[in-house]
C-alpha cells in the first residue's frame, strides 16, 4: 500500500492512520540504516524547515536541525521572541508569510490552539514539536524504539507513572493507535486529558487493546513490558515544582516499583529527567533503560516525518 502524506501537517498522533504510522517507521528504518552506513539520502535537497521555539529544547532542536541537514536541506531556528508573532502580527498573517519562504514549520509552544491555527493558515506542513497538550514526535519515536527492541507493538503493555501531561496524552493516542495496552497511574487532579482518554478508548476498541487510568503505580506497573515516566513539573510549571514533589512522591519509578514489571521490561523517559524525583539513577542507568536510544531515534523518526510531509 502506498501512503501519500505529502503536504500534511503532524499535530497529533490521533490524526494518523495505522498505515501512516507504519509508513513513518518503515522509512525511518531505511534512513537510519543509510545514515549508519554513510549512504547519502538527500531527500529534501534545497528545502528549508523553520523551527519556532517558545520553550527550551535540547533534543527537539538538535535532532530536527541535524535531521534536515542530513536530508540535504537547511534548518532555521527562531526563538518566538525574535519573531513579530503574537506581539505585532497575528498567527494567520505569520503563517501566510512563512509559507512563502519555507517548505515546512516545526513549532514548540505552550497553547495547543496556536499550533492548530498556524497549520490552518499555512500552505506548508506544520509539525508539532511539543505543546502543553501533546508531544507526538516524541511518542512516535518511543513506539519506534519499542519496535526495535521487541519486534512487535500490538499486545504489549506500557505503564506510565506520573503526571497526566503532554507525554501521557500522546502515549494514550500512540499506544491505542497501534494496539498496545496502556495503564496510567497519576495522583487525582493530575490525570490525562478526559477528551484524549475518550478518543483513545475508541481507538483501543478498534484495535482490541486496553486502557486503564489508575491511582496506584503498583497496579499500573504489574506485568508491564515498558515502564515510562516524565518530569512531575513540565516546562511552564516551574513554580509548582515544590508542591508537585510532595503530591507525586509515591509515584517515583524506583527499584521497588519496577520489580512489578516483567523481567525484560524497558525503562523509557522522554528526557530531560529530574533524577532523584520521578526516577532514580538505579533504574535510569540500568540495563533495562533505553533512554538514550529514544533520544537518538528522535533524529531518525523525524527525518522520516519530514521526508514524508515535505
Ligand atoms: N524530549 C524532548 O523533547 O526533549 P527536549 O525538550 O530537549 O527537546
Ligand atoms: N512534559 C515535559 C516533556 C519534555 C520533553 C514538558 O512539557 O516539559
Amino acid at each position: 500500500m502506498v501512503v501519500n502524506m505529502k503536504g500534511k501537517s503532524l499535530i497529533s498522533i490521533n490524526d494518523l492512520t495505522l498505515e501512516e504510522i507504519n509508513w513513518i517507521f518503515d522509512l525511518c528504518k531505511e534512513l537510519k540504516e543509510k545514515q549508519k552506513k554513510g549512504i547519502p539520502h538527500k531527500l529534501l535537497e534545497g528545502k528549508t524547515l523553520g523551527m519556532i521555539f517558545s520553550k527550551p529544547s535540547t533534543r527537539t532542536r538538535i535532532s530536527f536541525e541535524v535531521g534536515i541537514y542530513q536530508l540535504g536541506g537547511t534548518g532555521l531556528y527562531f526563538n518566538q521572541n525574535d519573531l513579530q508573532l503574537k506581539k505585532s502580527e497575528n498567527i494567520s498573517d505569520t503563517a501566510k508569510v512563512l509559507s512563502r519562504y519555507l517548505n515546512g514549520i516545526m513549532i514548540r509552544t505552550f497553547d495547543h490552539q496556536d499550533v492548530l491555527d498556524l497549520a490552518a493558515y499555512s500552505s506548508i506542513p506544520v509539525i508539532n514539536g511539543l505543546t502543553d497538550l501533546l508531544h507526538p514526535c516524541q511518542v512516535l519515536t518511543d513506539l519506534y524504539t519499542i519496535l526495535e527492541r521487541k519486534d512487535i507493538l500490538k499486545g504489549l503493555k506500557l505503564a506510565y507513572v506520573g503526571d497526566g501531561n503532554n507525554m501521557a496524552n500522546s502515549l494514550l493516542h500512540g499506544c491505542s493507535k497501534v494496539g498496545m495496552n496502556i495503564s496510567i497511574a497519576s495522583p487525582s487532579g493530575y490525570k490525562p486529558d478526559p477528551e484524549i482518554i475518550k478518543n483513545s478508548e475508541n481507538n483501543a476498541k478498534l484495535m482490541g487493546s486496553k486502557i486503564e487510568i489508575l491511582d496506584d503505580p503498583v497496579d499500573a506497573v504489574k506485568n508491564a513490558d515498558i515502564v515510562y515516566t516524565d518530569v512531575w513539573a513540565s516546562m511552564g510549571q516551574e513554580k509548582e515544582s515544590e508542591d508537585r514533589k510532595i503530591k507525586f512522591a509515591a509515584y517515583q519509578v524506583n527499584t521497588e516499583l519496577v520489580k512489578n514489571a516483567k523481567d525484560d521490561y524497558l525503562f523509557m523517559h522522554c528526557l530531560p529527567a529530574h533524577r532523584g524525583d520521578e526516577v532514580v539513577n538505579e533504574v535510569a542507568d540500568s540495563s533495562n533503560s533505553v533512554i538514550f536510544d529514544e533520544a537518538e531515534n528522535r533524529l531518525h523518526v523525524q527525518k522520516a516525518i519530514m521526508a514524508l510531509l515535505m
